[in-house]
């Protein structure tokens, strides 16, 4: 296996030298920067939002969040622990001043969150989910009515195409419906070197 190999096998759940290079690689690329942020774009923040993120990573997401969310709450979940500290040092402030909560655990943990919440996203997550359809039953459960969801999925997998995008894209979109979220639409991000797609529904 090549160090590149290596250091990618790490997104899944990243930990020790190489899951922090892993984290480092997230929080400076290009493509998740915009990713991100576009995704932030999408869920339209207000200051009083109640906010979840779901598998954080550096906490790109959760920085951006906290320049707009300044009476609600920003909650952040990942099982990693390596994740944990690089998005700490990320939004140190924020976390001091008691704006953003950093949680390390997987989605068992929504069950004991201070609910509901109002916007919820994850960025290149989705693929990770073991029972995904009951992820986003999960999701649900925690969510104010009329909260939107976001699930943004940019195919990085070598040989990955473009089609792989639209593919995650439909399939996100039968869970969230299967869930009871309505309104549920793709929006694309047309960036290099693959389509980002992202699925928002809304909390009935
Ligand atoms: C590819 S990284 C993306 C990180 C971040 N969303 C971003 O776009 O920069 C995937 C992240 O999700 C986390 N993760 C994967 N599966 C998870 C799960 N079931 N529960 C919590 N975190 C998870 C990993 O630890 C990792 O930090």
């Amino acid at each position: 296996m090549s160090l590149a190999q290596a250091v990618y096998g790490q997104f899944r759940k990243p930990h020790g030298l190489l899951g922090r290079l892993a984290g480092a690689i997230m929080a400076a690329r290009g493509s998740n920067r915009q990713r991100n942020a576009w995704t932030i774009e999408l869920l339209d923040l207000r200051p009083d939002d109640r906010f979840l993120e779901i598998g954080y990573g550096p906490g790109l997401s959760l920085a951006l969040a906290a320049g707009t969310i300044t009476e609600g709450a920003i909650v952040g979940i990942d099982h990693s622990g390596t994740m944990h500290r690089a998005a700490t040092v990320r939004n140190a402030e924020a976390i001091r001043s008691g704006r953003v909560t950093l949680m390390t655990g997987g989605l068992e943990l929504l069950d004991g969150l201070d609910e509901p919440f109002t916007k919820v996203m994850s960025a290149n997550v989705v693929q990770f989910w073991e029972d995904t359809a009951a992820a986003f039953e999960q999701i649900a459960s925690v969510m104010a009515p009329g909260g939107t969801v976001a699930t943004t999925y940019q195919p990085r997998h070598r040989g990955a195409t473009a089609a792989d995008a639209e593919t995650m894209a439909a399939r996100i979109t039968g869970w969230m419906r299967t869930a009871g979220f309505s309104d549920v639409r793709t929006e694309r991000l047309p960036l290099h070197p693959m389509p980002v797609i992202s699925v928002l529904g809304t909390k009935d």
